[in-house]
């Protein structure tokens, strides 16, 4: 069985709570990650980005307010995050649009930047989902990737283990009342690709100048490249 269809259940379930939840599981942290995000972006002054996967929609109204020339488009194929988005950005010049990032509905060459936060984690074939992105960068397009990587071995590596496994899910009953969602997060994230793998995932899928940076003692990755 495909991912997508609980994927989509599961945040039209918890999009009015999504943004509290993020911002008491990262300490606050999260909105640091996203702007360093549009920063790798690099889009040129009038250029054209997608935000794939962009939720309640904070990586594609930093976007916008960072380089106000921007057209940005914020797509997403749960339609309660969506509304969350629109919601919240009502006076953003972000367009707001439904749709599956296995199967984008755009032609190819169309974008100067793409970007998505907590996407790939979420999809059956991440190589697929890259492969898709790559198809409606320009030339010289950048792709900008935020997600939870699994944590490598270290001194606190046991600590944040124990953190994942019993302290997201707890917060996710207490603030989000969804237990299962968080859960679910911490096991999408040990079972994901570790930095280096997802790497070589970008270069195979076409990227090149692929790099990443971690974060939050090494439990978020940024990924980017450029298509060729
Ligand atoms: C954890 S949220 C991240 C939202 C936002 N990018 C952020 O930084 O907070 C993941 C989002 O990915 C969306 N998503 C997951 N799989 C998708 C797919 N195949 N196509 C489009 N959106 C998808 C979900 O609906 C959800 O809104």
């Amino acid at each position: 069985m495909t991912k997508g269809p609980a994927v989509q259940k599961m945040f039209d379930a918890i999009a009015g709570r999504y943004d509290l939840m993020n911002r008491v599981m990262t300490m606050g942290q999260d909105q640091r990650w996203r702007r360093f995000v549009v920063e790798k972006a690099r889009p040129p002054e009038h250029g054209r980005v997608l935000d794939l996967a962009t939720g309640t929609g904070d990586i594609a109204v930093l976007a916008c307010r960072q380089r106000p020339g921007l057209a940005v488009i914020g797509a997403d194929f749960s339609q309660n995050m969506l509304h969350e988005a629109q919601r919240r950005f009502a006076l953003e010049a972000v367009s707001w649009q439904a749709c599956d990032a296995n199967c984008l509905p755009y032609r190819d060459q169309s974008f100067d930047a793409v970007t998505f936060g907590y996407l790939l984690r979420n999809v059956d074939d991440s190589l697929a989902v890259l492969r898709e992105v790559c198809r409606v960068l320009k030339p010289g397009g950048r792709v900008v990737c935020l997600d939870t990587t699994p944590p490598d071995k270290s001194l606190t590596a046991p600590l944040v283990r124990l953190y994942f496994r019993f302290g997201i899910p707890l917060l996710g009953r207490m603030i989000a009342r969804d237990k299962a969602a968080y859960a679910y997060l911490t096991g999408s994230t040990m079972e994901f690709h570790r930095a280096e793998e997802l790497a070589s995932l970008f270069r195979k899928a076409g990227f090149s100048e692929v790099g990443y940076r971690k974060f939050m003692l090494g439990t978020i990755a940024v990924h980017w490249g450029s298509r060729a």
